[in-house]
């Protein structure tokens, strides 16, 4: 499968698609990383002719960059758009462009904690535990169908970043899980429903 990805930080999660492709264990293909920050280490990992980044006021706005960064993703040609750290809301012109095949990972067990600081939210609250859930991207932020999930406890003396890197730990596999059954064509999303096998989720 042809995987476009976005991101705008530290890459960790596309490095494991990376890894798993060349270990053999993910039958894809990277054929562009596409960032709305120039500088976004994810974009040092892949050779410079899979690089796309633009900032949005280069483009001159919002709308302008998403036409722009939609342009390119089309030109790949890709069978999925996987969302991994990437900062930017996607309007819902974009998500109707890519409905059915856009992926994101978001750190928290949906529906807790939707949008940004997760890892301090779920300790504020008190929770027991957290984690990671991979879903269909609709135009309603983090709110699409929810494929598959990863959960981990919250420790005594946990602070946000020992718990971000405990659920870092297992977003990597939860991820890489979700890519091989879109790889093998087994994940399907219809009427804001998911589908695995043609069986609802
Ligand atoms: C991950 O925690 C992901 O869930 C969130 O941003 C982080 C991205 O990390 N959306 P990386 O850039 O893949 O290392």
């Amino acid at each position: 499968a042809r995987l476009a990805i976005l991101a705008s930080g530290r890459g960790s999660n596309l490095q494991a698609i990376l890894d798993a492709i060349a270990a053999g264990t993910l039958d894809a293909s990277v054929v562009g990383v596409f960032s709305d920050k120039p500088e976004a280490q994810a974009l040092q990992r892949v050779p410079e002719a899979l690089r796309w980044a633009r900032t949005p006021k280069s483009c001159g706005g919002r709308d302008a960059f998403d036409a722009a960064l939609a342009e390119a993703i089309e030109a790949v040609r890709p069978d999925w758009v996987v969302c991994v750290g990437y900062m930017r809301i996607l309007g819902a012109a974009f998500v109707q462009r890519f409905a059915g095949r856009l992926l994101n990972i978001h750190p928290s067990l949906l529906p807790k904690y939707k949008g940004l600081h997760t890892h301090q939210r779920a300790l504020e609250a008190g929770d027991a535990e957290h984690g990671a859930s991979v879903h269909f991207v609709t135009a309603e932020l983090d709110g699409g169908p929810v494929i598959a999930q990863a959960r981990v406890p919250v420790r005594p003396g946990d602070d946000a970043e020992t718990l971000a890197a405990r659920v870092l730990a297992v977003e990597h596999p939860l991820l890489l899980q979700v890519l091989r059954l879109a790889a093998a064509g087994r994940l399907a999303e219809r009427d804001g429903r998911v589908f695995v096998d043609a069986q609802p989720v």
